[in-house]
């Protein structure tokens, strides 16, 4: 694949760059993204200098992997917030007790048994917080408990699917808009419907269909389950338009899957991935329980 065969030789090229301007190790996990992030201490209070090599980072890995984090709620929050805002969850039910930004995600039912449990929207690809007017740059998703395997974190790369269409078909799809909403995005899901609370916290916005990554300049599909219809489009015409083009964006080539080792931290960058929760492991018989933080990004152009 040329896509793959490009990344490769890229990512040689830029580890090379910045070895040693970096104040940690980072040893990329595929050739087409994700890296493991070595000698950083997210309990730790970090400088600048250590937050800009880190968006540095996740500019140039669209993932990032620290392994071996010991992190309470409340420091995974502070280490979150040298990245900007930290983002509330619109499902007032998954504001975590004690530390409200921290969001727990999790496969447990009312009485805390393992279930399907109710992040079954995570279980589509989508980008976090798209529905809001001012989406995510990041999420950081921390594990606290794992099933004994399986309950794997899929990426798909809209960079590079992107890249791969036609010269004609990105010229076609150049000025769209999608909408995107809360509320359309929990009945795509088959989640429980949109409380009016929930309407009035997050009603929907839209944002250009092809955006341009603010941290690389390059131009990116955004859509994921979020994402309704096309504006100025009918309904369905719009949705035929982000099925055919969130199928052709999650092909293998633009994918990979995060296997998750106690005490992983990851990082991902919503501006350029879409995600989600893999299924592979038993619901209702093991407990997977992560924390998720949320760092608010630009405004989509
Ligand atoms: C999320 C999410 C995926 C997972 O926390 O935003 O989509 O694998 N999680 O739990
Ligand atoms: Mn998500």
């Amino acid at each position: 694949m040329a896509i793959t065969d490009a990344t490769e030789t890229q990512a040689g090229a830029d580890v090379a760059a910045v070895q040693g301007a970096w104040p940690f190790e980072a040893k990329p996990l595929s050739p087409l993204m994700g890296a493991e992030v070595f000698g950083l201490d997210a309990a730790q209070p970090i400088s600048d200098a250590t937050r800009d090599a880190v968006l540095d980072a996740l500019n140039r890995y669209k993932v990032l992997v620290l392994r071996d984090q010991d992190l309470t709620p409340a420091a995974q929050a502070d280490f979150t917030r040298c990245f900007g805002e930290l983002e509330q969850h619109v499902n007032r039910e998954f504001r975590g007790a004690g530390v409200p930004e921290v969001h727990p995600v999790n496969n447990l039912d009312e009485n805390d048994k393992p279930a399907r449990g109710r992040n079954i929207g995570n279980y589509s690809w989508h980008t976090d917080k798209s529905y809001m007017p001012l989406p995510s740059l990041a999420t950081l998703l921390y594990a606290v408990q794992l099933p004994p395997d399986g309950g794997d974190t899929e990426f798909a790369d809209m960079e590079a699917a992107y890249a791969e269409l036609p010269e004609a078909r990105k010229q076609d799809l150049q000025p769209l808009r999608l909408w995107h909403s809360w509320e359309r995005s929990r009945e795509k899901s088959g989640s429980r419907h949109a409380t009016d609370q929930e309407k009035q916290d997050a009603p929907p916005v839209n944002h250009p269909l092809v955006r341009t990554h603010p941290g690389t300049g390059r131009k990116v599909l955004y859509l994921g389950n979020h994402s309704s219809h096309v504006d100025g489009w009918p309904v369905e015409r719009g949705e035929a338009l982000i099925d055919e083009l969130q199928t052709f964006a999650t092909q293998d080539q633009f994918i990979y899957r995060h296997t998750w080792k106690p005490g992983d931290m990851v990082i991902w960058d919503n501006r350029c991935l879409l995600h989600r929760a893999v299924a592979n492991f038993e619901m209702d018989k093991h407990v997977r329980i992560l924390n998720r933080t949320v760092v608010r990004g630009d405004l989509p152009v």
